[in-house]
């Protein structure tokens, strides 16, 4: 790994081990400001736009409920953690401490299992998050959110006040500064209604955070295409406009795996009469090293300010823990305990490469 990798993956465990705190990430202390200091990454966009497939391309498993209508109710806290290349993957729920899963198909039925622990099996939806986190040596260390779809009517079993609740939830991930928008529009509907760039222009006037996706290229009407907007015509972006092909409902049905999506994904781009020019600049796997490629340089311009951050952590800890009095039995105690200790070696990575130049400078 890099030093860069490691100390965007200590950050990452710091994070978590804040979340598993509970009120220590929640209010306004040197926790929660460590945690608005680094990136993380939400998918906006109308139902059934691709959210959801979308974010499954970009960590390359399948475990997120997809389909028609409206399936994400509940915000999906996805924490990727990159582990050493030997080592298995597996996935852990903040609500189930005790248990690792290595069967992402459980992933994804606890997902449904745990939205509806809530909601109960209806349309209705929660702000309240379901955490996650995957640990495995084929992801990046990156924060990713997925949201329920912004709608237009309330449909049958739903409150009248649910699109409202929908915009006001999504709003509250995607206003953050440190919130990186994948602003995601369907290309068989235009540009010019999509509630994804409508959100994003709002909260991201400038458009140094937002990335715009165009899902669904395959399904567009036969003699059209979206050249204006993947070349930036329609609706400029700071970012390039990246589009996608994800699974369709009846790739779902057939359970047809990342492996192929991908590869179908590439071959439609590279025999595409339309896209063919852009080949080497659409596709999930793009999209994913785009992401990773800003993430890095958003973090790396924000060491500065984390290192101080987490210096501070440590002071505040260390005064925690004094009050608290050493050894400490307790779960909360252990758990600051673990953030110390990580605050520590995020500290000691950052010095002692310091002596030898920039953070992530050995690329
Ligand atoms: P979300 O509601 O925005 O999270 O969207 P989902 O990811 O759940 O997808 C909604 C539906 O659209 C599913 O049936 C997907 O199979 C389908 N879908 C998503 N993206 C594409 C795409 O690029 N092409 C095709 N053909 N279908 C897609
Ligand atoms: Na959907
Ligand atoms: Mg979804």
């Amino acid at each position: 790994m890099t030093t860069m990798e490691s100390l965007i993956g200590l950050v990452n465990r710091i994070q978590r081990a804040c979340t598993v705190l509970g009120d220590y990430g929640g209010g306004d202390n040197a926790f929660s400001s460590l945690w608005e200091a680094l990136p993380s990454v939400a998918v906006v966009g109308g139902q059934s736009s691709g959210k959801s497939s979308v974010l499954e391309s970009i960590v390359g498993r399948d475990f997120l409920p997809r389909g028609s209508g409206i399936v994400t109710r509940r915000p999906l806290v996805l924490q990727l953690h990159k582990t050493d290349q030997s080592s298995q993957e597996y996935a852990e729920f903040l609500h189930l401490p005790k248990r690792r899963f290595t069967d992402f198909a459980m992933v994804r039925k606890e997902i449904q299992d745990e939205t509806d622990r809530i909601t109960g099996k209806t349309k209705q939806i929660s702000p309240v998050p379901i955490h996650l986190s995957i640990y495995s040596p084929n992801v990046v260390n990156l924060t990713l959110i997925d949201l329920p779809g912004l709608t237009k009517v309330a449909v049958e079993g739903q409150p009248e006040g649910i699109v409202q609740d929908i915009e006001t939830m999504v709003r509250t991930y995607v206003e953050k500064p440190n919130c990186v928008i994948l602003a995601i529009s369907p290309a068989n509907q235009d540009i010019a209604t999509s509630d994804a760039i409508k959100l994003a222009r709002e909260v991201d006037p400038s458009g140094d955070r937002t990335f715009g996706v165009l899902t669904k290229l395959d399904l567009m009407d036969k003699g059209t295409n979206a050249l204006d907007v993947l070349e930036g015509r329609s609706y400029r972006l700071q970012h390039p406009w990246v589009g996608i092909v994800n699974r369709s409902q009846a790739d779902i049905n057939k359970n047809v795996d990342m492996i192929v999506a991908r590869r179908k994904e590439r071959e439609y781009f590279a025999t595409s009469p339309d896209y063919s020019h852009l080949a080497s600049k659409m596709g999930s796997e793009y999209l994913a090293k785009l992401l990773s490629q800003h993430l890095e340089s958003v973090i790396r311009a924000r060491i500065p300010s984390i290192t101080s951050l987490i210096n501070k952590s440590i002071d505040e800890l260390e005064s925690e823990m004094d009050y608290l009095g050493r050894p400490i039995a307790l779960d909360a105690g252990a758990q600051l305990y673990t953030i110390l200790e990580l605050c520590r070696a995020f500290d000691r990575i950052f010095k002692e490469h310091l002596d030898g130049g920039r953070p992530g400078g050995d690329r």
